[in-house]
């Protein structure tokens, strides 16, 4: 793919020139120009909601890396990540990783997945994380640190035998995400969906004798839950009615209240989505058109944020009925529009050059997550898609935080590139640039291409891996 056509976020070396950009770019997003001193930071201010407690705004955003045993257990690699997370200085760990809750629910055959055999591994990336923590801050310094465990099955995009074999479950038949299969999509029936939910409340109970403080039943990213929200074609118990397409979740929510009432429940959602995107001239992403039957459908042609958001805001009212008050908000899905799901400048193999500069990406969720937030002030909110922001990550999240349009700034890829630019700046230090997350894709497009995930570019650990040189390979 040729070289992709928007100016880098590092050649914006001041406030001005870095506004006049977003200004020529459409990119409707608000900065601080100055950061607080440390103790004035609306960032480092504690939070807590329904018991949950953490010392600052900062949090961890899933993040697996294909590199957990066949049997769903962590790897070296798998608890080196969740160390990093550790020592991150974030205090809100929102999942991890994506787990499996059962093996036809992996997204590929190195995921976690939580059994009773896994159960004891599971728990060990907890005490890690807490180890590195406390090493890091200060041997108590884990009181205000809370970690969930993402719990998931990938339905559509599971892949649990082998990494080229997809193995697609699916909530509904769906004309374009289809025809990306072409052994075909099994649907699973409202019996197999029963049963799910079952597992996924044991998989929850054994999350909280893990030490786990909540669990995410994951809501995002095209996975099963995800789906789930849009079978509206889809007969039976599950699907037609909103009432039918909350269904498992609700069976989940409320069996976890039955079994393990003190364990907290989160939901990350993609809060809106736009329909497939393929590569189009100068393999620029196009959309592909067609019925938009996703959730909080958004039309790239003529986008109306506040009409896309009606889905989420139906979900979220019966997320507050429900009484969970804590969302990590996302959007789209990194298989089919991977640019408004992580903005980045350089695509991931299965990708596409960027069809926007991927900041009007990165301000298109933080705009959604501020409706969100505004709608229902009651639910703590979690935001996504701060990478692509690099050297001015601080002060736009230091702007959203303060001005309220979310509680908590989430961090995805930056973290693999640069684990503790939370401490940094909550410390008052300058960023370290030569850490700076510059979105090369590596993270994903090694294991696009069956090898594991992690900073290729910028963590001397992977520029040294034996995935390295085979990466370089295979992508010619
Ligand atoms: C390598 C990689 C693995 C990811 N794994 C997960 C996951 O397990 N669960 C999840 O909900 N999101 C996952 N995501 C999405 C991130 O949590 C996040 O939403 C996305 O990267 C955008 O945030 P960022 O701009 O800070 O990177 C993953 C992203 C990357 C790059």
């Amino acid at each position: 793919m040729s070289t992709p056509a928007y100016p880098r976020v590092a050649s914006f070396k001041t406030a001005g020139a870095f506004r006049d950009h977003l200004r020529a770019c459409g990119a409707a997003l608000s900065f601080d120009d100055a950061l607080e001193a440390p103790s004035a930071s609306p960032l480092a201010v504690p939070f807590e909601r329904d018991g949950l407690r953490a010392g600052n705004r900062f949090c961890i955003l899933p993040m697996e890396g294909w590199d957990g045993t066949a049997d769903g257990e962590p790897s070296d690699l798998t608890t080196r990540r969740w160390q990093r997370f550790g020592i991150s200085g974030a205090k809100l760990i929102w999942g991890g990783e994506a787990v499996a809750v059962q093996h036809d629910g992996r997204a590929n055959p190195n995921q976690l997945i939580l059994t009773p055999r896994t159960h004891r591994a599971i728990a060990g990336l907890r005490e890690t994380l807490v180890a590195a923590h406390r090493e890091r801050f200060g041997s108590d310094a884990d009181a205000d640190l809370a970690i969930g465990l993402q719990l998931t099955h990938s339905g559509r995009y599971a892949r649990p035998a082998d990494k080229a074999r997809p193995e697609p479950l699916a909530a509904y038949h769906h004309p374009q995400l289809d025809r990306r299969f072409p052994a075909g999509v099994r649907l699973l029936t409202d019996d197999d969906l029963d049963r799910l939910a079952d597992t996924f409340v044991a998989a929850a109970r054994m999350a909280y004798d893990a030490g786990y403080r909540f669990v995410d039943v994951k809501h995002c990213h095209g996975y099963l839950g995800h789906e789930l929200l849009s079978a509206r074609t889809r007969d039976g118990r599950y699907g037609g009615s909103l009432d039918n397409r909350l269904r498992f979740l609700r069976t989940v929510v409320d069996g976890i209240r039955a079994t393990v009432p003190q364990l907290g429940i989160g939901v990350r959602l993609s809060a809106f989505d736009m329909g497939p995107f393929r590569k189009g001239d100068g393999d620029v992403g196009v959309s592909e058109g067609g019925p938009l039957s996703v959730f909080g459908a958004l039309d790239s042609a003529n986008e109306n944020m506040d009409a896309a958001l009606a889905d989420a805001r139906d979900l979220l009212a019966e997320l507050e009925r429900m009484q969970i008050r804590w969302v990590c908000v996302t959007a789209g899905s990194p298989y089919y529009n991977p640019h408004m799901q992580r903005p980045a400048l350089f695509p991931p193999s299965d990708g596409y050059l960027p069809p926007e500069d991927p900041l009007v990406g990165v301000a298109r969720q933080i705009d959604a997550t501020g409706r969100l937030k505004r709608a229902f002030p009651s639910i703590a909110i979690v935001g996504s898609a701060y990478s692509y922001l690099q050297d001015w990550l601080p002060n736009v999240a230091q702007h959203a935080v303060r001005a309220g349009m979310t509680d908590f700034v989430g961090l995805g890829r930056m973290v693999l590139s640069y684990p503790d630019l939370p401490a940094d700046v909550l410390a008052g230090r300058p960023l370290q640039r030569k850490h700076i997350c510059r979105t090369f894709s590596d993270c994903t497009t090694g294991p696009r291409l069956g090898l594991v995930s992690g900073c290729y570019p910028l963590d001397d650990f992977y520029k040294f891996h034996p995935d390295a040189e085979r990466l370089k390979t295979l992508k010619g």
